[in-house]
């Protein structure tokens, strides 16, 4: 609890006289107290033996009423053992005000994810950017920044000149209205297949490319046409998997002023022509990079340079967050460090890298052998959930495709974003800990004993050890979410709720909510409610849906 570590760190400063700061202030093992205050770096500063300066500390905190023990340990630590009741107004306060008491932040924040590449349905791997990604925008507008997020699609490029040309030469129009998204894959197969008899075909495609590019009407309209279908295709799974963008751009938005920034960068001297017309910007440490081919067609890494000048300049973002899988590390170095050549200030840009899903040989029904899609995997979650939950709570669930969502999400974001996953049916759908379905479960039993208690509850009387574990977790929350903003990192938050429902599970093993006297199940029914309205907000920022039952 920092509002409760801030007080204590101002005491140590004031009955200390030196400067004491909340991240000195360490949380110790239970059965040493609640906080403790190493007084090493302190004893140097004034001269003094540390384990004398540690039992004086101790001795001015003697009179405090907030706390109900002070011992000293070791070399010189001072464990502070807090009043209970006190400690838990003082949290429960903190959690009735605006975003669970953290302070509010400020600053224009975009967080870009998902970008599928149109015409190709999206597949597992970028089941964790949408994951990641939509979780990301939920706890940075949750800490109070204002928040952008946009969908910025991959709809410019050679493969699109290739789709045109093979639905002209092989595209049936009947079969693409019957279901357009497969139809424009078969087509892109198609084209790769051909083109190992026929290599001219590139040019063909290229030609196309071109085409787009020009302006051509017969191009642009198929190219309209092809983007339409894909992003109707696409906002299906969006639906399911219950994510918004603020908005949606793509990379033909940015061809424009590409050539304008390009043009001025030649100008300037900092990027480069080579002696076929082509543009390039040289670098120091990185492998240099092809800004525009020799027919004049800009290149995905340039309009990453235009999408980041407009965002930052233009739009004033402070940060700018790219949710993009780890192979792009290297593309995005190179991208903020072009960029900087040019002049713009890339302080506030970031990339949020991500290692890959990994899935088991057969874990996934992949259909004839196409890639496992989106689609397919969210089918595939909500029928094993199903199931699974039948195996466990002995009937039929009505909400299976949540608690199947819900798994592939915990699964995906309660790994640490650097960290390769090993995909497991088995481990994302259990129901003993450590996964999405845990999590719902423990939130709704906890509702499930406000519906029965059917009265509010009440800070009264002592709290027993159980009890305090369970508050000293909750009051952990606002942390560990302002920790999950900083490092745009929801594993900080889906590993401190699976924590929170391990204590609240053993907690309500162990002390019978309803039925003791007045003043115990007053108290207990405040920490369940309290233990409800956490785990929501928890859910909710992990974009996992919490239950009003199972
Ligand atoms: N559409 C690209 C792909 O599928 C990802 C785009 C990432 N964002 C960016 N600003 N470069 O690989």
């Amino acid at each position: 609890m920092k509002q409760v570590k801030k007080e204590l760190a101002e005491k140590l400063s004031e009955k200390l006289d030196v400067e004491v700061d909340l991240n000195d202030i360490e949380r110790p093992e239970p059965e040493h107290g609640d906080f403790a205050y190493p007084v090493m770096k302190a004893a140097s500063e004034l001269g003094e033996n540390p384990r004398k300066l540690a039992e004086e500390t101790a001795g001015k905190f003697e009179d405090d009423d907030t706390i109900q023990k002070v011992d000293v340990a070791g070399p010189g630590y001072v464990n502070f053992h807090l009043d209970n009741v006190n400690f838990a107004e003082k949290v429960f306060e903190a959690f009735e005000g605006d975003r669970f008491g953290i302070e509010g932040r400020d600053g224009k924040v975009l967080v870009e994810f998902s970008q599928p590449n149109m015409a190709k349905p999206m597949h597992v791997g970028h089941f964790r950017n949408n994951a990641l990604g939509d979780s990301l925008q939920r706890i940075m507008r949750f800490v109070g920044y204002d928040v952008t997020s946009e969908n910025y699609i991959g709809d410019w490029g050679t493969q699109y000149g290739k789709l045109i040309y093979a639905f002209k030469k092989f595209g049936s129009e009947e079969e693409f209205q019957e279901n357009p998204m497969e139809h424009m894959y078969s087509l892109y197969v198609k084209f790769h297949k051909e083109l190992e008899e026929d290599e001219e075909i590139e040019e063909k495609g290229r030609e196309w490319a071109a085409k787009i590019e020009e302006g051509n009407e017969e191009a642009v309209e198929l190219w309209e046409k092809f983007r339409e279908a894909s992003m109707n295709y696409h906002k299906r799974d969006y639906e399911r998997m219950g994510i918004d963008f603020d908005r949606v751009t793509g990379e033909s938005k940015m061809v424009e002023g590409t050539k304008k920034l390009l043009e001025e960068g030649l100008e300037r001297g900092i990027i480069e022509e080579d002696e076929d017309g082509s543009l390039y910007i040289e670098f120091d440490e990185l492998p240099d990079v092809i800004l525009q081919k020799d027919d004049g067609t800009t290149l995905y890494l340039s309009r990453d340079l235009e999408n980041l000048r407009k965002r930052i300049h233009d739009e004033g973002f402070d940060y700018n967050l790219y949710v993009v899988a780890s192979p792009q590390d290297l593309h995005f170095e190179q991208a903020f460090k072009a960029a900087e050549k040019l002049g713009y200030d890339t302080s506030g840009c970031e990339h949020i890298s991500y290692g890959l899903l990994s899935l088991p040989e057969g874990s996934m029904s992949s259909r004839e052998g196409r890639i496992v899609g989106i689609e397919d995997a969210l089918d595939e979650a909500e029928e094993r959930a199903r199931e699974k939950a039948a195996e466990n709570m002995e009937r039929e669930v009505g909400n299976a495709e949540a608690i199947g969502i819900g798994a592939l999400k915990y699964a995906n974001l309660s790994v640490s974003r650097s960290k390769d996953i090993e995909f497991s049916w088995d481990r994302a759908l259990s129901f003993e800990g450590n996964s999405g379905p845990y999590l719902q479960y423990s939130n709704t039993r906890a509702k499930s004993i406000l519906r029965e208690a059917d009265k509010k509850g009440e800070l009264l009387g002592k709290f027993e050890e159980e009890e305090y574990q369970l508050l000293k977790k909750l009051s952990e929350f606002p942390e560990k979410v302002e920790r999950a903003a900083d490092d745009r990192e929801p594993a900080k938050i889906a590993n401190y709720i699976s924590e929170l429902c391990e204590e609240f599970n053993s907690f309500y093993h162990s002390c019978k909510v309803l039925g003791d006297n007045e003043k115990t199940e007053k108290r207990r029914l405040r920490l369940v409610e309290v233990f409800v309205d956490v785990s929501d907000q928890g859910l909710e920022l992990l974009g996992i849906e919490p239950l009003k039952e199972m």
